[in-house]
């Protein structure tokens, strides 16, 4: 009898497997501390807020429903808040999820992805699923280097993913840089900016890429902002 294994796609045999190292319980259990942060994972060390807790416990007694699909009422409070069109928000389960959909919705197999090296582990393995060429550009000085990922934009460019504090070098890209960069940027590339980092950045010069999306550009902002 054959092995399921060997009818897995080629492309998604590639893949080495995201590994998230140990959870803050495990090591906990393992050096017998009472208080461990893990860093190197988008959790916050605080815990969910109250309000949070509470409208969860209500929400718990509607579970025998579908959910809305379309997270309607989510939506519209998100739109309002951040002053974008209610259709370009998309809700899922953490940047992760969206950054996987962006693959699914956008790059046909053969199409390249731009992103820098060193990378987020998710990038390597969404193009991997779409059977699209990664083209990766080595950073420069700890940081993107945006004008090398301009250059290498060909016709079969769909998608550049900048994350933004980079991971794992801590970097950011500034609004004047990115401005630059978004100005060399021609319309059949859509930019993805990470930004599931966010909120470790205090730098003035940090750039509200939203406004490229309210400008209608061809730009998506994948990140779990606090909003
Ligand atoms: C650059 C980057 N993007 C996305 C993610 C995924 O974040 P989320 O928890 O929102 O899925 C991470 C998590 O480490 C990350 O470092």
């Amino acid at each position: 009898m054959s092995d399921i294994s060997d009818l897995v796609r080629n492309s998604i045999k590639q893949i080495t497997p995201y590994s998230p190292g140990k959870s803050s319980r495990e090591v906990k259990e393992e050096l017998g501390l009472s208080e461990v942060t893990k860093l190197a994972s988008n959790e916050n060390p605080l815990g969910p807020c109250p309000q949070a807790i509470q409208a969860m416990q209500q929400a718990a007694s509607d579970v025998y429903f579908y959910p809305d699909p379309l997270c309607r009422d989510l939506t519209a409070a998100l739109a309002d808040k951040l002053d974008v069109d209610p259709d370009g928000i998309l809700v899922g389960r953490g940047s992760d999820e969206i950054i996987h959909m962006m693959g699914l919705a956008f790059v046909n197999p053969g199409e390249e992805i731009i992103y820098s090296d060193p990378w987020f582990a998710m990038y390597p393995i969404t193009a991997a699923l779409m059977d699209a060429r990664a083209v990766t550009i080595l950073h420069r000085d700890f940081a993107h280097d945006l004008e090398a990922m301009a250059a290498a934009i060909t016709d079969r460019t769909k998608l550049i993913l900048i994350s933004n504090p980079y991971n794992p070098t801590g970097t950011i890209v500034t609004a004047e840089q990115m401005s630059e960069f978004m100005e060399a940027i021609p319309d059949h590339v859509i930019v993805g900016f990470d930004e599931a980092y966010y909120e470790y950045v205090d730098d003035p010069d940090y750039p509200d890429c939203l406004d490229y999306v309210r400008e209608g550009r061809n730009a998506t902002q994948a990140g779990a902002r606090a909003v």
